[in-house]
């Protein structure tokens, strides 16, 4: 089968597949003229078979997550005769794509010759960090390339597919993978960072008790809950009175990652950071993001940009240029304020502790002028005893994307 298993497995997938048992999908079959029934069987299995399949390669490249920026994670499997002969993965960013990992891993390259690959996303086709993958694919002799997910960057999009036809290879893309790289698919299609806004409130939604001393809202669940979110982001962004109010580090500290998010501070002048503050005692990247020029003599990791101002607009543009395919702001009150008002926030996650502060506190959102109402979709609600976390997303109607 070709392509065209396209709209077929879409078809089945949209009547029978996604809801029905593997029952409901022969029945489809049998409804229809005897001389094809052998022939829907036949392909209704196959079908399942590249499901099968492609879910094998999808496990294959979690176990790449966290380490591949500012590649995606892949995932593939190489299968001859119903037989899974090699299985492989995109490791690290720099290392060999999932692929060539899953080539290495035949027992005899000669396997390779006539073989299906499953891999989660379009091969490449230009010259990176390493050689493309679908000049190898034709070179060793697969025969049938199904692929999770079309690649959105520009350097490949839809060129490694039509390379891999061109040498006559089967191509089938089954449009099922794209859940892995949800920030990477975004940054390609809309030219910003995906992001989220992150808080913790009171019953009452209040960010923090009155006074200057850090309130502590949520309990070890949430603590561990919101250290995995950090872990999945490319940068997280603060405000000057976060900062030096609740001293954090902004580091991810529950599990080992390869690339710590960058770590910025919004800030008038760099030069106000006390030297003593706790972002500044690990060696992972610091940006401080100032409208004056700075006095001080910083650490290597630590960069400080000037610009005159610093809207949500020209962070993302900024965080454009520097690859960053995903930033979380985690406060405070105004510039969660801000980043609100601007329209530029994607996702928005709070976790909701059993406590009221009552009518001194700092709100959610406030300081900045001019109220704007958003709509927001809830699409997941967790307990994280005693506390309940929300995850909301932008209403469909709306996208903010660069130009
Ligand atoms: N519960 C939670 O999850 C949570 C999380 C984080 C923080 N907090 C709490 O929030 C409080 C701090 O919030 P906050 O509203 O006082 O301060 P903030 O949002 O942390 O920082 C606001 C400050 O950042 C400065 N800033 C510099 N560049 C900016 C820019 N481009 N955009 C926006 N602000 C910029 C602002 O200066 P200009 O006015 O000159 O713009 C302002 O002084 C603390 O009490 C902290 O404990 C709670």
């Amino acid at each position: 089968m070709g392509e065209e298993t396209t709209g077929l497995f879409h078809t089945v997938s949209g009547g029978f597949f996604g809801n029905h048992s593997l029952d409901g999908i022969l029945f489809s079959f049998q409804i229809f003229a005897p001389q094809i029934i052998l022939r829907g069987f036949f392909c209704g299995v196959s079908l399942i078979n590249d499901s099968v399949y492609l879910a094998m390669a999808a496990d294959q490249a979690r176990l790449g997550q966290g380490h591949t920026w500012t590649n995606p994670v892949v995932g593939a499997v190489i299968v001859k005769h119903h037989q899974v002969l090699a299985r492989g993965y995109h490791h690290r960013f720099g290392e060999p794509h999932a692929e060539i990992d899953a080539l290495n891993h035949l027992a005899d390259l000669d396997q390779a010759r006539g073989a299906t690959i499953y891999v989660t996303l379009e091969p490449c086709s230009h010259y990176g960090k390493t050689p493309p993958c679908a000049d190898r694919l034709i070179q060793v002799g697969i025969q049938r390339v199904v692929i999770g997910q079309l690649d959105p960057n520009p350097l490949v999009a839809g060129r490694g597919v039509a390379k891999l036809k061109a040498a006559g290879v089967q191509v089938t893309v089954l449009g099922t993978t794209s859940a892995l790289n949800k920030a990477y698919n975004f940054f390609y299609q809309h030219h910003r960072p995906f992001v989220t806004v992150k808080y913790a409130m009171s019953i009452d939604g209040k960010l923090n008790a009155t006074g200057p001393q850090r309130t502590h809202l949520t309990s070890q669940a949430a603590y561990h809950d919101s250290q995995a979110l950090r872990a999945t982001q490319q940068a997280i962004l603060i405000g000057e009175h976060t900062v030096q109010q609740d001293n954090p580090q902004l580091t991810v500290r529950t599990q080992p990652v390869d690339f710590a998010p960058w770590r910025i501070v919004l800030m008038q002048d760099a030069d106000q950071l006390a030297e003593t503050a706790a972002i500044l005692q690990t060696p992972s990247p610091v940006y401080l993001l100032v409208r004056q020029p700075s006095q001080r003599q910083w650490p290597d990791f630590v960069h400080v940009v000037v610009q005159p101002e610093w809207t949500p607009q020209q962070i993302l543009d900024w965080l454009t240029t520097q690859g960053i395919q995903s930033l979380l702001i985690e406060g405070g009150s105004q510039v969660q304020a801000t980043w609100l008002a601007s329209g530029a926030v994607d996702q928005l996650i709070t976790y909701l502790a059993p406590l009221t502060l009552g009518g001194t506190g700092l709100p959610v959102a406030q300081g900045v002028p001019g109220a704007v109402q958003r709509s927001w979709e809830l699409v997941q609600t967790q307990a994280l005893q005693p506390d309940i976390k929300l995850t909301y997303r932008r209403s469909a109607d709306y996208v903010y994307r660069n130009h």
